[in-house]
This record gives C-alpha cells, sequence and structure tokens, in this order.
C-alpha cells in the first residue's frame, strides 16, 4: 500500500483552527479553482495562524489535495448522497478530516473532534457539524477506505485515461502514488567538481547525474552555497535536456524558452556562449535574478522566439517549448481539476512553429534539443516526427549511458520519456517529473 510517507504525524495535534485554515484552503482550491499558495493569502483562518500551527494546517490542506480524488472516491461510499449535493464547505471539512485519518494518521479523537469543531466555527459550514460528525466516525473506523480506492483516482477521469495511455498503466500508477507524497528537492549543482562533497555538505543524496536530492525544502535559503549561487532547485529530469545537449563549452548557443532559467543556468554554467530568449516580461525577471544570484553570464533577449532570429547562425538550440505541463502535476495537484483537456490543442502549433523557427537559428549540422514537460505524444513524439517529415532533421537518437540513471526510459525511437516507475528502491531518480526529449540536427 502506497502511503505518503513523508507526512509527519502528530498524534495530539492542535486543534479546531488548524482544521478550519486547512479546510478554507481546500474549499478556495476545489471550490473556487485559487491554488494552494493563492489560497493561503486569502484564507482568515490560515493568516491567523503562525509556527507549528500554520505548518500543520498546510500540511492537511496539501495532503487533502494532493489525494482529493481518492478521499472522495472512498468517501462516496459512506455518504448516502451525492458528494456533489454536499455544502463546498462541508465537503472541504470532511475531506481534511479524511486526509487526517488515512493519510495522516492523526488520532481518531483528534481529528474527528477538531474538524467537527471547526465547522462549528465556520458559518457557511456549521449545519454540516452532525454530517461530518457521522462520515468520520466512520471513516475512521473504515481506515482502509483510502487503500481500496484506485491509485489513478488521484486525477479526474480524463487525465487518468491519458496518462495511461501515455505512459502505460504502470507508470500511470506509479506517478499516481508518487502524487500522493511532498516532492523531494532536487539541486543542480552550477560546478559539478565536487558533487559528492557538496551532498555531504548539504545532507543529501548524490543522484548518477550529479543532482542532489534533499529530504524536503525547509529552510532553503539558509543552506550552505544558497547565497553565493552555487546551486539551484531544479527537477533531476529537468536537468536532462542541457545534459543531452552534449558538451556546449565555447558554442553559439540559444534557449529559445528560458525562464526561470534551470536549463539557462545549466547551460551558461556549461560554458555556452548563451543568448537566452523569453517571451514573457514577468518571467524574464526572474530569470534576470537567478542569473545574477549565480553570476553565470548569458545574454537576455525578451522576444517571441517564432521571430527572433539571431546575428549567426548558431551551434545549438535548447527548446524547452510551453507546454500543457502534465508531467509535473504533483507540484500542484490541485490545478488539474479546473483544467480543461480541450485548452491542450492549441500546444502542438506552438511547439511545431518553435522548431521551426529553430531551423532558421542553425547552421548546418547544428543540434537542437527539444523538451517538453508532458508525456502527451501530440506535444512531443509527433511534434518531432512532423519536423523530420518537413525535412530540415534527422533524429541524432541518445545512447545508453548519455542520461546517467535514465537508460529504462529510453524510447525504441532514442528519445527519452522520463517517468516514475514501480520500483523505486534501488533507483531513486525514477521518482522525477514527466519530461519527453528528443535530439536532432539541422540537415
Ligand atoms: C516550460 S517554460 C521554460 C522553463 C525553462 N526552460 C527553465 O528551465 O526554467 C516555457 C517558457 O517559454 C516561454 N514562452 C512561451 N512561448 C514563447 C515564445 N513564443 N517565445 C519565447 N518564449 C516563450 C514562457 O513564457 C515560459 O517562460
Amino acid at each position: 500500500m502506497a502511503r505518503a510517507s513523508n507526512y509527519r504525524a502528530r498524534p495530539e495535534a492542535a486543534g479546531w483552527q488548524s482544521r478550519l485554515a486547512a479546510a478554507q484552503l481546500v474549499w478556495a482550491a476545489m471550490a473556487r479553482g485559487e491554488d494552494l499558495e493563492t489560497a493561503m493569502g486569502s484564507s482568515p483562518a490560515f493568516r491567523s495562524l503562525s509556527g507549528a500551527d500554520r505548518g500543520f494546517a498546510r500540511a492537511i490542506a496539501s495532503a487533502a489535495l494532493r489525494a482529493v480524488g481518492r478521499i472522495d472516491w472512498a468517501l462516496g461510499g459512506m455518504v448516502q448522497r451525492p458528494l456533489a449535493d454536499i455544502e463546498p464547505p462541508v465537503l472541504a471539512l470532511l475531506r481534511v478530516g479524511a486526509a487526517q485519518l488515512w493519510l495522516m494518521k492523526v488520532a481518531e479523537h483528534a481529528a474527528v473532534s477538531a474538524t467537527v469543531e471547526a465547522a462549528a466555527h465556520w458559518d457557511i459550514a456549521r449545519r454540516g457539524g452532525g454530517l461530518i460528525n457521522a462520515v468520520l466516525r466512520r471513516a475512521a473506523r473504515e481506515a482502509e477506505a483510502f487503500d481500496g480506492s484506485p491509485a489513478e483516482a488521484v486525477w479526474p477521469d480524463w487525465l487518468a485515461a491519458k496518462l495511461k495511455s501515455a505512459l502505460g498503466v504502470d507508470r500511470a500508477q506509479a506517478m499516481a502514488l508518487l502524487q500522493l507524497e511532498e516532492p523531494t528537492i532536487d539541486l543542480t549543482l552550477r560546478d559539478a567538481d565536487d558533487a559528492s562533497g557538496w551532498a555531504e555538505k548539504l545532507g543529501g543524496e548524490l543522484l548518477p547525474n550529479g543532482t542532489i536530492r534533499l529530504g524536503d525544502g525547509a529552510g532553503l535559503v539558509d543552506l550552505p552555497g544558497y547565497a553565493e549561487g552555487a546551486w539551484w532547485v531544479q527537477d533531476v529530469a529537468a536537468s536532462l535536456p542541457v545534459t543531452l545537449l552534449g558538451d556546449v563549452r565555447g558554442l553559439a548557443v540559444a534557449d529559445l524558452c528560458a525562464a526561470p532559467g534551470g536549463k539557462a543556468m545549466q547551460l551558461a554554467a556549461r560554458g555556452a556562449r548563451l543568448s537566452a530568449v523569453e517571451m514573457s516580461a514577468q518571467r524574464i525577471e526572474r530569470l534576470r535574478e537567478n542569473a545574477t544570484r549565480t553570476g553565470l553570464s548569458m545574454e537576455l533577449v525578451q522576444a517571441d522566439a517564432r521571430t527572433w532570429r539571431p546575428p549567426v547562425l548558431l551551434d545549438a538550440v535548447l527548446l524547452d517549448a510551453p507546454c500543457s505541463a502534465l508531467g509535473v502535476i504533483r507540484r500542484h495537484p490541485e490545478g488539474v481539476w479546473r483544467r480543461d483537456p480541450k485548452d491542450f490543442a492549441r500546444y502542438p502549433t506552438v511547439q511545431r512553429a518553435l522548431v521551426d523557427a529553430a531551423a532558421e537559428m542553425l547552421r548546418r549540422g547544428g543540434t537542437l534539443v527539444y523538451s517538453v514537460c508532458t508525456p502527451s505524444p501530440e506535444e512531443g513524439r509527433d511534434v518531432v516526427e512532423a519536423a523530420i517529415a518537413g525535412g530540415a532533421w534527422k533524429r541524432l537518437p541518445f545512447a545508453a549511458g548519455e542520461a546517467p540513471g535514465f537508460d529504462h526510459s529510453l524510447t525504441p525511437e532514442g528519445d527519452l520519456l522520463t517517468a516514475p516507475a514501480a520500483s523505486t528502491a534501488d533507483a531513486p531518480q525514477t521518482q522525477c517529473d514527466v519530461f519527453f526529449i528528443a535530439r536532432l540536427e539541422r540537415i
């Protein structure tokens, strides 16, 4: 059974205030479509908390939102009417109570009574106290109800179907289970020389590709090396596109979709003469801050990469294209419930236009690495196949060992599709975001 292993049990945890705050966060996310960060600013109950109570409220809300589809699946068998007919604030309290009982192992008396009491302090939920009490008592008795829910019920049906089709059942299931856990924090080093020394200094684990993995992000800015920009946060899979571009030292390179800059900083750190192109004025400021903190040198260009052209032809282009981002949903799991898959139809058009633009920027023999953080074939494989069919490109397949630790992610065509794996016992790097990566040569 998969449990959210990094929740800290707090059996006698504080009172109704943290449950009320957690329920307001869940309600704002699920009924009002706010993301968790925005909700933390808009909930009066959350804002009034401090210290451990605030952390606990956030942890409950996060656990509930990570698992909300499965919680609802299990609660559905305990309530006489459809969950959609329950007042949203009351439903939020039920979800918060269930998360404490089923995921965080909070003792029944603390979880149930404090959650019921929270209802009494929230005008729009007050009438639901009796229902909350009855359902949560049953939820405490039927502790196995959550474990009996299908792993992929963490997602809306359309998304579960899409991910199963793109990744296969096993990897989709591993991805669904990984979503229950707070993501670990991965760091990329500016200078790869002393990776094991840094891993020790930071108390992290060194992954085969040189990424350092930390248990959580607590106190990140106080860690050694932050102030002088010796590392930045970047999921292990997100670091691979630059690795797969090969040796870029001294080469003229453009990163066409550069902000907030994880990959641009990797390119600059590896000695590329880099133009970092980014369309969004707001996001390019984040890139500027990151480049300043790390002291890495790059030319920042605010432009639409579909029309921008470099003054001279380039040796290499990194195109980390805008996409549906379905491969990183574990970072904002609440977001998927308000997404409309029809919106994704626009991405392949933009992605193809960006690949065509890259063809005009590269010298013959120059290299393009194309990446998207989604497993959708329409945004990955199909874009690449269409580009090759257009006659300007040939595929440069990845060889075993080029992305250390990720040989199992090579596709039959020689692209890479990273994904969580069912067995992570001896392969921690398989706890990762989902990226599709391909490498093409300009012909
Ligand atoms: C997936 S994010 C890039 C992440 C970045 N490569 C990194 O590693 O931090 C895509 C970025 O492309 C930018 N973008 C989207 N369309 C663009 C275009 N036509 N030209 C330039 N940038 C674009 C978006 O504003 C967004 O910042």
